[in-house]
């Protein structure tokens, strides 16, 4: 696998110089980077929303399917960016006890809150009328009808080695087009069963990661974007 790594100058140049691309776009991004944390608290920060705002609108046509909805916010943030597509996102309720089982008890704050809150930052929004909840462990969730049908699926749910694995394989084939479409995953470089899981997944294809981002990408839109 070769990974390039954008420096931040760089991915900022391509989120700011684009007009014609991002006109729409800023207007989502600004208010996602705004209302994003610092990151590290389970939800992604301001340098990765931005990025993955962008990821998103740039993709090509097809859904998006989202592994790890904890509040929602990121599912929010997909299908802002893409007002023709359906998002599906799946979370689970047994998520803290996976974890410990998993060996990654270091998610279990991120991983212990109530059904009611998963979700919430989308729940009576527009956008919520094109968003699918899935329910269920994603290692043994049945996804096969979602295969082929995805401009660009993310990557952010259970963080240990197999459920990783398992999530990456799948996003892969759930792309429409698997050499334009987009698989965007965070915490790579950062919780190194993702790292991984990621470099045997992507093995002998590119793929870039963000300085001062934990998000990396597979996919020939995403290459082309940020040149
Ligand atoms: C890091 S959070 C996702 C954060 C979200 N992408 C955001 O930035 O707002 C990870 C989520 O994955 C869920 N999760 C963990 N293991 C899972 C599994 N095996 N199947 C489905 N969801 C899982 C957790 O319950 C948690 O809500």
């Amino acid at each position: 696998m070769s990974i390039r790594t954008i420096p931040a100058a760089q991915w900022q140049a391509v989120l700011q110089m684009a007009p014609s691309l991002i006109t729409e776009q800023r207007r989502i991004t600004t208010n996602a980077i705004l209302s994003a944390g610092e990151g590290g608290n389970g939800e992604l920060g301001a340098a990765d929303t931005a990025i993955l705002s962008v990821l998103a609108y740039a993709a090509p046509s097809g859904d998006a399917f989202e592994f790890g909805t904890y509040l929602g916010r990121t599912t929010r943030l997909l299908a802002l960016a893409r007002p023709d597509s359906t998002v599906f996102t799946i979370d689970c309720h047994n998520a803290k006890e996976l974890c410990v089982e998993r060996g990654q008890p270091g998610d279990v704050p991120f991983c212990g809150i109530p059904r009611e809150s998963i979700g919430r930052a989308f729940g009576g929004t527009s956008e919520a009328t094109r968003i699918i909840q899935l329910w269920g462990d994603s290692l043994n969730y049945p996804l096969q009808d979602l295969y082929g049908a995805m401009g660009i699926v993310f990557v952010d749910g259970g963080h240990d080695y197999a459920t990783v694995l398992s999530d990456l394989q799948r996003a892969y084939n759930m792309l429409a087009d698997q050499e334009a479409g987009i698989v965007v995953a965070h915490d790579y470089g950062f919780v190194p069963d993702v790292t991984k899981a990621w470099n045997e997944v992507f093995a002998g294809m590119s793929t870039l990661s963000f300085e001062a981002s934990r998000l990396v990408a597979y996919g020939a839109v995403a290459q082309e974007l940020f040149g």
